[in-house]
This record gives structure tokens, sequence and C-alpha cells, in this order.
């Protein structure tokens, strides 16, 4: 777990280093930008509706070494960075890879920055590692901003409506059976750890609803495996023994798959989500270009697999530790979707997401220089959520799509309607399933990056 997490630490901090000139630079045109650059004391100036930082640590370019929380910032539950809301309120400066940041930590400060990105999109563009921009492609949702990010994500949101996401539901409850199945064999006389077991269904769920059919090749499935390893590991995409090197190989292979299937229409399943993506058009008949659909096939494949699998993961505890809760929704299936969203906003998946900002930002008494960072802080936000019980399940207008687990404005989550058709399916099977934790494990769960229990949840269908 640690080695994961240096890991992810030794590859952003290594790919901010290729950041850090141009932040050296904006550093003198921060404090000349905004007030109060580096003095703790912004907070008392707040009532005098003057344009101020956000308080928090010094975020002075000599210093912030010194006061750098990117540890913190992997692991959103740490006590530390909740003691900092507590101790400077819900929105506070920090730094982040070396760089000043903003954090939003409630979920009133994530829609009021939120609103303001909707309205003034040329303010704020995507924040990634430069590594992370190669391994996903240039035109991936998750690295664009502006005009193009607007119009490529009207395009691949036709084709995740909650009716189009309906019609994958068969198939995804089929793959939910069988791997029901198959652990019920597999833990016949013995535990099993529920957690890799969960991120391969997931992982193969968002590769058959893209394909349209259940019959995925192996050999896709292990590329897109070491694919998501080289974002994870030092950002070595030039060198091709490196894990990052061979991650670009295996998107390589990948494309060459993509493309084979895209220019012959008949060896392609036409009610996947790749064949709609080739059909999408828009108002003024723009369609996405082929290049277009691979780059973002890697996209919904890297936020649609692990974010879903860990709330896959805290459904199966949810229900293991409470019995009551199958009873509940056994009788009155009305309360799954109110499970599955409680599940969400008590075990995000999500920690945070990072932006840029292109230049200085006002909200409220707030400034923001130009070339900080902010990060929109999901888990802070809903860290005193509790995990749902029977008494506060009830049918409600809530929709699970709408929770704030899948952000708010022009980037929230394009994928939330199928995130939640997945988890109610599974909660749906897992009704008909008793599982069994294994004494004596570290239940605790971990942002590793996926949230997912400390000893892989052992488990056995009883
Ligand atoms: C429980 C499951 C999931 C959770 C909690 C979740 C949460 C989120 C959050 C918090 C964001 C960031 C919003 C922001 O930057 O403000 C996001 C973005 C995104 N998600 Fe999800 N997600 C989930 C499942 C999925 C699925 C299944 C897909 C694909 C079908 C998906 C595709 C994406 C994409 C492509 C983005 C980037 C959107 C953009 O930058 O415009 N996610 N998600």
């Amino acid at each position: 777990m640690a080695l994961v997490k240096s890991t992810i630490l030794l590859c952003l901090v290594s790919a901010s280093h290729s950041l850090l000139p141009r932040v050296a630079t904006t550093g003198r045109f921060q404090s000349q930008a905004c007030s109060a650059a580096s003095t703790p004391v912004e907070l008392e100036d707040a009532s005098s509706n003057k344009s101020i930082l956000p308080p928090g640590r010094p975020t002075n370019r000599f210093v912030r070494w010194l006061f750098d929380d990117t540890i913190a910032l992997l692991s959103p539950k740490d006590m530390k960075l909740l003691n900092r809301k507590e101790k400077f309120g819900p929105i506070f400066k920090t730094n982040f890879l070396l760089r000043p940041t903003v954090f939003l930590t409630d979920v009133d400060y994530i829609e009021t920055f939120s609103k303001y990105e909707r309205k003034n999109k040329h303010s704020f563009e995507a924040f990634f590692p430069p590594h992370h921009h190669k391994l996903f492609g240039e035109n991936s949702l998750l690295v664009l901003s502006g005009e193009k990010h607007t119009r490529l994500r009207g395009l691949i949101m036709a084709s995740l409506t909650p009716i189009m996401t309906k019609s994958y539901e068969p198939l995804i409850m089929e793959s939910v059976q069988s791997f029901l199945k198959v652990l019920r064999t597999d833990t016949k006389d013995s535990y099993a750890e529920l957690v890799p077991r969960i991120r391969s269904l997931f992982t193969g769920i968002m590769l058959q609803v893209i394909l349209g059919t259940r019959d995925v090749s192996a050999d896709l499935v292990n590329d897109i495996s070491i694919w998501a390893l080289g974002l994870v590991a030092p950002p070595l995409t030039a060198l091709p023994f490196t894990t990052a090197g061979k991650a670009m190989k295996a998107r390589a292979r990948i494309v060459e798959q993509l493309k084979k299937l895209m220019d012959d229409r008949s060896i392609l399943d036409e009610s996947g989500l790749l064949a709609r993506l080739l059909d999408a058009s828009d108002e003024d008949n723009g369609r996405l270009s082929k290049g277009e659909i691979i780059d973002n096939l890697f996209a919904l494949v890297f936020a649609g697999s692990d974010t879903t699998a860990a709330a896959a993961t805290s459904i199966c505890l949810t229900l293991s530790k409470n019995p009551g809760l199958r009873k509940t929704m056994s009788e009155n299936p009305d309360n799954i979707e109110p499970f599955v969203t409680q599940v969400l906003e008590a075990f995000p998946s999500a920690p945070f997401q990072m932006r840029e900002t292109t230049r200085e930002i006002r909200v409220g008494d707030y400034c923001i220089p130009s070339n900080w960072l902010v990060a929109f802080g999901f888990a802070a936000a809903l860290s005193d959520n509790v995990p749902p019980t029977p008494e506060r399940l009830k049918p409600s207008d809530d929709k699970a799509p709408n929770s704030v687990a899948f952000g708010r404005g022009p980037r929230r989550c394009p994928g939330r309607f199928l995130a939640c058709s997945e988890l109610e399916v599974m909660t749906q099977a897992l009704l008909d399933v008793e599982l069994e934790l294994e004494p004596n494990q570290n239940l605790e769960q971990q942002y590793t990056p996926g949230f997912f229990p400390v000893d892989g949840l052992k488990a056995k269908v009883v």
C-alpha cells in the first residue's frame, strides 16, 4: 500500500518538475496580482470586501516546499487535512506538487466554483501531469478544456444518457451474475480477496459496454492493465523498458485493435458504446473523429472502472456489516437507489479533481491568482457522511446521479448514469447472496488511488 502511494507521489512529483520553471516565473506575478500573497493573516481582511487570498498555509515560492500538502491530499481522509479544514474553514490555500493550491472542502464552495467555472470556461484548465496527457491522448476529455472540451463532451454524453445506459443493463446483469456464480464456487471452502475480482469485473463491464458484447479478448484486457499501470508509474514514457514506456506500447496495440473495429463495422456490435460514438452527431452535424473516439475510450475506461469498482466494494462491505439493509431493500426495491446514493456519499470513490487557473479569478471576497491549482475536494466535502442504515433508507426524489460524489459544473461526471446503473444492478444481485467477511482483517479503506479496504476485503459466499 505504502509502495503504491509513494509511487504515485514519485510520479506526480517528478511530473511536476517539468512545471517548476513556469511556477517560479509566475510566483512574482502572484504577489502582485492578489494582495497578501504570503502573509497568513488574510482572513482578518475578509470583512473589508477587498480581494484577498483564502487563509491557509504560506504559498510564497521561497517556503512552499516546507508547507507542501501533496501527501495529505493523496490520502484525503488524512486527519491533517481535516484539521486544516477546522482551523482555516472550508476553503484554504496550501501547496500541492510544490504549487500554490486552493483547496475546497465543502459542498457550497464546490458548487460556487463550479458555477463560476460554467460561466467563465476560460478561467480554468484541466490539470494532469504531462505523461498522463500522453497516455490519455490529446483529445481526451480529461485533459481538454474550453470549446473543444464542451463539443466532445456533448457528443460523448449523448451516448451515456439514462435511456442509452438502460440498454446496457442486461449485459451488466449477466456479468455480475456470472461473477457471483464463480465467487460462490471459489469460496466454498475458503475466503477470497474480493477487491482484485471486483476491479477486474468493472474493467470488464466497461470494455463490454464499449464493444457491446461479453466477448472481450484477453489480449485487450491485458493491454488495458499494462496501460493503466503507466498512470501510476514514474513519468518515463520515452524509455520503452520502464512501466510508463510499456504502457505507451500497450496503448499503441489497443489503438490498432480499436482502429480495426472502427474500419470494419461488420465486426463491430452495433449495440455498444463504440458504435454509438461513431454515429453520434450534434446539432451542427459535427461528429467525433476516430482519433477523438479512441482517446476518449481510454478516458472512459480510466475514469469508469476503479471508481465504480470502489463503490461496489463499499456496497459489499456495507451489506455484510448490516444485514438489515438487505431485508429493507428486498421488501422495497425503491430503496436501492437511496442506498447507492448514501454509499457513494459515505465512501466517495473520486477523492478530488484538480484545475489550473488561467487568469486571476474572484469568488466572493477571495481572489485566486493565475496559474494556481484549485482542488475540488469531493471526499473532504463528504467526510461527515455515514454509511446507510435500514432506518435511513426511504425512497426519495434525490437521484443518485445528482450526488456531489460525481462533481458539479461543466466537468461533472459524464458516466454517472452508467455508474449508478452498474451499482444498482450489483446491489440487486447481492440481495440474493450473503457474504461472510473473514474475521480479523483490516477493513479500513484507503485511497491507493482507488478507495479500497486495506486487506482486499476477504469474504466468502454462505
Ligand atoms: C462511482 C463511480 C464514479 C464516480 C464516483 C465518479 C466521479 C467523478 C468525478 C468526481 C469526476 C470529476 C468531476 C470534476 O472534475 O469536477 C468525474 C469525471 C469523469 N468521469 Fe466519473 N465517476 C464515476 C464513474 C464513471 C464512469 C462509469 C465513467 C464512464 C462511463 C466516468 C467517466 C468520467 C469522465 C470521462 C470524467 C471527466 C469529465 C470531464 O472532465 O469533462 N466516470 N467522475
